[in-house]
């Protein structure tokens, strides 16, 4: 606490470093994609290195890092959301509780996108940490199982090589899509997390923006 200028520290700078790194990291890779596949791949590792860090953190971090201090009941965020609506809200030092669970879908959702960035890579390059596991078991790893039993019921009269690289594009194909459906989904939650950012503000007449980066709030 500094009396001095009446605020309080709540961030660390883990919090706040991978914060903006995830940030920067996040639309570099969104705006890089196939077009320069270097600068997204690293861009992408970049995210899914900070994720860990913060899951971790999330365990065994400072005060208000912890999941413990901001992921609250559906009950209780369902509550502190109406409240927020209408401008009832009490102050949180913290996260609160809608900001909080717009982070563990905001992880979820990061941990989705470079996972399947991941497979993707390695089906398709055959390079990244997942390489060998993808292409080893090709069929197994690549393709979830109902998947690709239907496509071997299907090609009954394939040779085993044809059918092979059926597989392959099949898989290709399956986590190019979930790979894109979660980098327009994460579009979608940063949006709502900014302007949820922005309306908290407002609300609770603190400018969180800026407490993300200096690390503090104020007292009262
Ligand atoms: C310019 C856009 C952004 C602004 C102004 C912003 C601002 C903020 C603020 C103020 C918080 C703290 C909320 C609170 O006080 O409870 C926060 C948390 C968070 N934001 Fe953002 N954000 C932005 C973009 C993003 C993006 C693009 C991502 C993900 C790629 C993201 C992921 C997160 C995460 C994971 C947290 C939790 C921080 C932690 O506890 O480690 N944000 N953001």
């Amino acid at each position: 606490m500094d009396a001095a200028d009446n605020t309080i520290r709540v961030w660390d700078p883990i919090v706040r470093i991978g914060h903006w790194a995830l940030v920067l990291s996040f639309f570099v890779a969104y705006f890089t994609e196939d077009d320069f596949l270097t600068q997204h791949v690293w861009a992408g590792y970049v995210v899914g290195v900070v994720v860990c860090i913060r899951l971790v953190w999330g365990l065994i971090g400072s005060k208000h890092a912890r999941f413990s201090d901001f992921v609250q009941s559906p009950a209780k965020t369902i509550r502190h959301l109406g409240d927020l609506i209408g401008r009832r809200t009490k102050r949180y030092i913290g996260h609160n509780p809608a900001g909080g669970a717009m982070i563990v879908a905001l992880l979820i959702g990061l941990s989705g996108t470079v996972y399947s960035g991941l497979v993707l890579y390695a089906i398709e390059e055959n390079s990244g940490p997942l390489a060998g596991w993808v292409s080893d078991n090709s069929t197994s790893t690549s393709l979830p199982a109902i998947i690709s039993t239907a496509l071997a019921d299907e090609d009954d009269d394939d040779s085993d090589d044809e059918r092979e690289e059926h597989e392959d594009e099949a898989g290709e194909e399956f986590w190019e899509e979930v790979h894109e459906f979660f980098a327009n989904f994460m579009l979608l939650l940063i949006v709502l997390h900014v302007a949820g950012v922005l309306y908290s503000s407002y609300v609770e007449k603190e400018n969180l923006p800026k407490a993300m980066f200096t690390g503090r709030k104020r007292i009262d």
